[in-house]
């Protein structure tokens, strides 16, 4: 609790650059889990600079263009649909909202205080989907945590790397209900008082479908992070086939889950207990998270900061239904369990 009420109050400090250059210098390190970091990426928080995020005026170029800017945290550019079909518009701008969350520190308020934090009309209640390789997701809250809660923090990685600007390269949208896009997630680094400032460290690409209810909300998605190994290896400067790395991954596991899995989320008796019973799993792969595997827990861990109790098992010697062994085709084709139905993806005339 401790450690989450820090948390917050340095949530709290990274937004409060784009509203009020916060007014009192906040404290320069906080313990934040068993990693000490600077309380506030990039010194942002001893800045009194006003806020310098600067949308771009709206223009008509369908597809983003490429960004000039090389600061961070506010250079994402943004272009809007084009204007003629208004189910398209209106699908666009959902897609577009839904990912201009994941851009940092967008996504913080929702760590933080999880689906309250939300805007409303971009998912709706009973949200349903799957985004390959990580999970299946069967409601609201779910699917919101592994949409926002999943991108990388500055602090969650020795890069301070996060993503900083995004780019709808591919969509479509034949009919109300159903659209296709293409998404690159640029991640780079966020740290002011870095040379590296700015600078490009990977690109996360997210392709697939998405299903639209009356209001426009998503309903249910069908969606595919590609070569996600890769991205995460660019992103944490890590080669996880390195013993020493896969140690270090479940030692960070097992203390990360013992701040947060306690009382009745506990889920092991001791960090050692934790550490023997991971070192006896596969280590698993970024390709294939959704496995009884050390992998699927370290992403697994991070949605325990928003809510333990749904997600500490999961990271428990049984895996709590999400990391477990599923066969192949249960996990990619079994849309009737999951859906009730085959065809969501269809425009049907
Ligand atoms: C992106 O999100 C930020 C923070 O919520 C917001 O200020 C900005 O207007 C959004 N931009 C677009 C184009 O939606
Ligand atoms: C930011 O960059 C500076 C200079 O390279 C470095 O000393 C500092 O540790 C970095 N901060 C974080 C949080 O990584
Ligand atoms: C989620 O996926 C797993 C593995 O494919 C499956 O067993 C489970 O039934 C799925 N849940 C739903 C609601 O489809």
């Amino acid at each position: 609790m401790v450690n989450l009420l820090r948390y917050i109050a340095q949530a709290g400090c990274i937004l409060a650059i784009c509203h009020q250059a916060s007014a009192a210098p906040a404290p320069r390190r906080t313990v934040w889990e068993t990693v000490t970091v600077t309380s506030c990426p990039g010194d942002v928080c001893a800045t009194t600079a006003p806020c310098t995020t600067t949308e771009p005026e709206p223009t008509t170029t369908f597809v983003s263009t490429t960004s000039t800017s090389t600061s961070t945290a506010t250079s994402s550019r943004y272009t809007a649909p084009p204007s003629g079909n208004p189910y398209r518009d209106r699908n666009f701008n959902t897609i577009h909202h839904i990912y201009n969350l994941t851009i940092f520190p967008n996504q913080v308020p929702i760590i933080t205080f999880g689906a309250s934090a939300v805007p409303d009309g971009l998912f709706a209640d009973h949200a349903s989907g799957r985004i390959s390789p990580v999970g299946n997701f069967t409601d609201f809250e779910d699917s919101i945590e592994y949409f926002f809660a999943l991108p990388p923090l500055p602090i969650s990685n020795k890069n301070s790397a996060a993503f900083t600007r995004f780019e709808i390269a591919q969509f479509s949208s034949e009919c109300p209900e159903v659209a296709a896009s293409t998404v690159y997630l640029y991640a780079s680094v966020v740290n002011e008082t870095s040379p590296d400032n700015g600078k490009l460290v990977s690109i996360l690409k997210q392709t697939g479908f998405w299903r639209f209810n009356e209001r426009g909300e998503v309903i249910n998605y069908d969606l595919a992070l590609i070569e996600v190994d890769h991205f995460i290896e660019e992103l944490t400067s890590t080669d996880y086939n390195d013993p020493a790395a896969q140690q270090e991954l479940i030692h960070t596991t097992c203390n990360a889950q013992a701040l947060r899995c306690h009382g009745k989320n506990a889920q092991y008796d001791s960090i050692e207990h934790c550490i023997e019973v991971l070192s006896a799993k596969p280590f698993g792969s970024y390709t294939d998270v959704w496995s009884d595997s050390v992998v699927c827990r370290s992403i697994h861990i991070v949605l325990t900061i928003t809510r333990p109790d749904a997600h500490c098992p999961h990271v428990g010697p049984g895996g709590g239904m999400k990391c477990v062994d599923y066969d192949y085709k249960t996990r990619q084709f079994d849309d009737m369990h999951l859906w009730g139905r085959t065809d969501l993806f269809r425009c049907v005339a």
